[in-house]
């Protein structure tokens, strides 16, 4: 059957769209770095994050050693999936602390007692503060469920319902002192499908992000690596 030019033209956009990757900035080579970065994740959750970068270095996708999983939270799902893969992990509940201070201090002693070289919060439900971020300057980044700078702060994913936008996504970001306004490292788009549940659409902005962090992890680690290269 003959096609009509225009429908083909049109069929012709949605392939060349499909194609498309919704990652940006997307490199078709994955950074690389030796010897492996030491990682510390923070984690709050169901750890799925902290799961898909453990699964990340089994498949040498990711030149890394996770040298400790903290939570603060003592009944968070992230302690099994460390138990599962052998992870070193300690609870620091911040409900035993006085102080938000008190709390990243003891986080922070666990991390340098650990020479841990890049932290990376991975559904890490806590403001941290002055300490961790400047002794962590450029080592410090953190998961969003949007594309920042908008929907910032907690239900980033029920806020993008509520405004009505129709592409969402994830970011992954330095950490400094304003909440999630850090320099963007990676992002991914999301389309919201009108019939989208916040569970569907959470599962699909979860699958993105599980991802770009290892991604974003990789192209910190080179650029620590290439810094302390250029220091020497
Ligand atoms: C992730 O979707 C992450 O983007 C979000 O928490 C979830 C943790 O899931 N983080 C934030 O909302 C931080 N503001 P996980 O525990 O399964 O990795």
């Amino acid at each position: 059957m003959k096609q009509d030019k225009n429908e083909y033209k049109q069929n012709k956009l949605s392939y060349d769209l499909k194609e498309q990757s919704l990652i940006s900035p997307f490199d078709s080579t994955i950074p690389l770095y030796s010897p492996k970065i030491r990682l510390g994740i923070l984690a709050s959750g169901n750890g799925s994050n902290f799961e898909y970068i453990v699964k990340s270095i089994k498949n040498k996708q990711l030149n890394a050693d996770i040298s400790i999983l903290i939570v603060n939270n003592p009944n968070c799902l992230a302690i099994k999936k460390a138990i599962k893969y052998k992870i070193p992990f300690v609870i620091i509940n911040h409900r035993e602390c006085s102080s938000r201070f008190e709390h990243d201090m003891l986080v922070m002693k666990k991390l340098e007692e650990l020479s841990v070289e890049l932290v990376v919060m991975a559904g890490w439900m806590r403001i941290v503060g002055e300490e961790i971020i400047n002794g962590f300057k450029n080592r410090l980044i953190n998961i969003h469920p949007s594309l920042l700078p908008s929907f910032k702060g907690v239900d980033a994913i029920q806020q993008a319902i509520d405004k009505r936008v129709t592409i969402t996504g994830c970011t992954v970001h330095y950490v400094q002192k304003e909440v999630d306004s850090g320099s963007i490292i990676i992002q991914a788009a999301v389309p919201i499908k009108e019939q989208d549940s916040k569970e569907t659409l959470k599962k699909r902005i979860q699958d993105m992000e599980h991802i770009i962090l290892p991604l974003a992890i990789s192209k910190v680690a080179k650029n620590i690596r290439t810094s302390l290269k250029d220091n020497k």
